[in-house]
């Protein structure tokens, strides 16, 4: 799904498609990994035992409710599986992740996309879309792309009315950018719903996205199920290495991430000066809602060479990159107003 990290394009270099990928490694992640090439010949722990211990003390959760896996998308495509099959429902907002529909339809269930409004979750509206058939919800949150987030206490109203026996999956692959104190953190929420489960990953925030290592923290039964659908020995023994070594730079790696938070407000800020609508984000990325301007702007940024993703006739996301590429963005969209 990521368009990696190209360093330059025709028209030269490109801004950060993905700030923390495009970060340079930490030197010692780099080290652990080093390490762990001369181990390649062995299989990984396939229980991620290490990882998942480490993981257990930093969130205060139990070993048993933690499930490493390749990636949130791989945890995500397992716990669909793991939840639904043919004749059942999954719903989530759209636009989101882009990624949930062709997961869904793996499973062979409906997908149900509820639109969002005003560029944010409609958690009253997907409530009202829960039926006999649904198995599972997705709230992604902050969303991907528009990077706006559910607050405590609408997201509350929303798990009090959904049924028991439907899981609500709180992706949170964007946690570590949040900001805003009214934006719950899902391993709070999930401590006393045994129907709620979190994605978390190692691919953004971490910089690791290129190692494919994620997780979720679910109660007993979900994690076990979780853990019967995975594959086997999935989780490389480099990315349980390298996601080590990242949280014990965890203060280090969370620096970075204050940097681009401040960088946020600063592009926000400038873009809303400049008369261009932008929805708080509490993402990596700022989320332009164009509509049929939408091809226009991604044409000028790209002859520019500046790169934004375009998301049809809906808007662009432009990922927070250094003040230096930011500054050119802010340029482009300036020139256009
Ligand atoms: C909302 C959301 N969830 C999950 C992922 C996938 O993360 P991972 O690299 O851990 O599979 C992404 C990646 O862009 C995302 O935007």
């Amino acid at each position: 799904m990521s368009p990696g990290c190209p360093a330059t394009s025709p028209a030269g270099p490109l801004p950060a498609t993905r700030w923390t990928s495009c970060r340079r490694t930490l030197p010692s992640v780099v080290a652990a990994l080093r390490e762990e090439l001369g181990r390649v010949n062995r299989y990984p722990d396939p229980t991620s035992g290490a990882l998942v211990t480490e993981l257990s003390g930093d969130l205060a959760v139990p070993r048993e409710h933690l499930v490493a896996g390749t990636g949130s998308l791989g945890v995500t495509r397992d716990l669909l599986r793991a939840a639904a099959g043919e004749g059942d429902e999954v719903v989530f907002a759209w636009r989101s992740f882009e990624a949930y529909p062709p997961l869904v339809w793996g499973t062979g269930a409906t997908a149900v996309r509820v639109p969002l409004r005003d560029e944010r979750h409609d958690l009253e509206a997907m409530a009202d879309a829960v039926t006999d058939r649904t198995r599972l919800i997705l709230v992604c949150n902050p969303n991907n792309p528009t990077g706006t987030a559910v607050h405590r206490a609408e997201l509350g109203r929303f798990l009090d009315r959904v049924p028991d026996q439907v899981l609500v999956v709180l992706d949170e692959a964007y946690r570590e950018f949040v900001d805003d104190t009214d934006v719950p953190d899902g391993i709070a929420l999930y401590r006393d719903r045994p129907n709620v489960a979190v994605l978390r990953t190692f691919s953004k925030a971490y910089g690791l996205a290129r190692l494919r290592v994620g997780y979720a923290v679910a109660h007993p039964p979900v994690a076990a199920a979780l853990r019967a659908c995975a594959v086997p020995f999935g989780v490389s023994g480099l990315a349980q290495a390298a996601a080590l070594a990242s949280l014990n730079a965890k203060p280090e790696l969370l620096a970075r991430v204050a940097t681009l938070v401040a960088e946020r407000a600063r592009v926000t800020h400038a873009l809303r000066a400049a008369g261009w609508s932008v929805p708080d984000s509490q993402a990596n990325f700022v989320w332009l809602p164009l509509g049929s301007g939408t091809r226009a702007f991604a044409d000028a940024c790209e002859t520019a060479g500046v790169m934004v993703r375009p998301f049809g006739d809906e808007g662009v996301r432009i990922t927070i990159g250094t003040p230096e590429q930011m500054d050119r963005l802010l340029k482009i969209a300036g020139d256009l107003r």
